[in-house]
């Protein structure tokens, strides 16, 4: 392997002595928007398989958190989930945040890892709240926004002012993942 394929960012699962810089990475993007620490340890404990950090250079410069959900409800942010829904129909995707320096075929290379995912859990749907009018990004990997009603309006509220609700189907993308949904 060369140089410059060691130092290829990419996304491995995330693990509970990465949460410092998970929490570092967050409160640098979304100021904002926090949330504590507990909040995103209980996403990695609940969903292991849906939390991961990319790593570039042996440090980790961004991470991404889904888990199983309901679709058309919107976790609050900085809120515990206490136990996932069984069965799902969606995987929701909380949060990808990437340092500016690292950007570019990461949000793809996530988002393809949790399809597969969804995939082996037949589950058919991703849902995502877009913030920061990050809406085309989310529109050119597959996602359509939804026409919220007024309990989905509500629960946008905490997201901020251009916070769409969007989902996307992949029951027919995806070949399912050598990984499967572990559940604690
Ligand atoms: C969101 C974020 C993770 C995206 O990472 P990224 O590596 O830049 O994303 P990608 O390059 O994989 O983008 C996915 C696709 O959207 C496209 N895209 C990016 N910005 C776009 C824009 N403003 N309009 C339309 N398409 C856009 C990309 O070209 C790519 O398409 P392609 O693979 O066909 O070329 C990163 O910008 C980030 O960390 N932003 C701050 C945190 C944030 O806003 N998170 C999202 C909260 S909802």
């Amino acid at each position: 392997m060369t140089r410059n394929e060691t130092s290829k960012p990419h996304w491995r699962p995330a693990h509970e002595a990465d949460l410092s810089a998970i929490v570092a990475i967050a409160a640098r993007i979304h100021p904002d928007l926090p949330e504590r620490p507990e909040v995103f340890a209980e996403k990695m404990r609940l969903c292991p398989d849906g939390c991961r950090v990319l790593i570039a250079n042996g440090a980790i410069v961004g991470y991404g958190l889904a888990h199983p959900w309901m679709q058309h409800r919107i976790p609050p942010l900085d809120a515990f989930l206490h136990r996932l829904p069984e069965p799902a129909d969606c995987l929701y995707v909380h949060d990808v945040a990437v340092l500016p320096d690292h950007r570019g075929g990461i949000a793809r290379a996530y988002l393809d890892d949790i399809g597969r995912l969804a995939q082996s859990a037949r589950i058919a749907m991703l849902a995502l709240v877009s913030v920061y009018a990050t809406r085309p990004l989310w529109e050119r990997l597959g996602f359509r926004a939804v026409n919220a009603d007024a309990e989905l309006r509500g629960k946008l509220a905490s997201y901020g002012d251009s916070a769409t609700y969007m989902l996307r189907d992949v029951a027919a993308t995806y070949r399912p993942a050598r990984f499967r949904l572990t559940r604690p």
